[in-house]
């Protein structure tokens, strides 16, 4: 079972930007850490970042046809990203939606979610931890664990 694991602009930057909200792990730091939980729950995983919303959808396009999930934090393009919406309901896999921080405790506009209602569900605020949440989730429920 191969789970995608995908970040979008300026998560590249964890650890320098805004660690107050973000943590101050690194991706690099977080990728090892979700790579540990793969190999505990014996599924593969495949993380993706970029800044630009066409090389995700391009990667979307390629990748999906060979995974059974995707954990997406789309970084800003969660609040607007059509395109990238579309790309992951083309992709017909579960979806879990991930972000650092509380989207509903900031600004009014990171509120608004395109992704929030195509996905399984969203994990917001917990810090690098939903990722893991999130594997675990989509892990159990394609396991039909209950
Ligand atoms: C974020 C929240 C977004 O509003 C923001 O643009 C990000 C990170 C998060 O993980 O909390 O880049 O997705």
């Amino acid at each position: 079972m191969k789970i995608l694991v995908i970040n979008g602009p300026n998560l590249n930057m964890l650890g320098k930007r805004e660690s107050s909200l973000y943590g101050v792990k690194s991706l690099a730091d977080i990728e090892v850490l979700i790579e540990e939980k793969a190999r505990d729950l014996d599924v593969d995983v495949e993380t993706f970042q970029s800044n630009s919303e066409g090389a995700i959808i391009d990667y979307l396009q390629e990748a999906a046809s060979d995974a059974e999930g995707i954990v997406v934090n789309a970084g800003a393009l969660t609040h607007y990203g059509l395109s990238l919406r579309d790309a992951l309901v083309d992709s017909r896999l579960p979806i879990v939606e991930v972000h650092l921080s509380n989207i509903h405790a900031r600004d009014e506009f990171r509120r608004q979610s395109v992704v929030a209602d195509i996905a399984q569900g969203q994990i917001a605020g917990l810090g690098w931890r939903g990722y893991i949440f999130a594997l675990e989730f989509l892990v159990g429920t394609l396991r039909q664990e209950g």
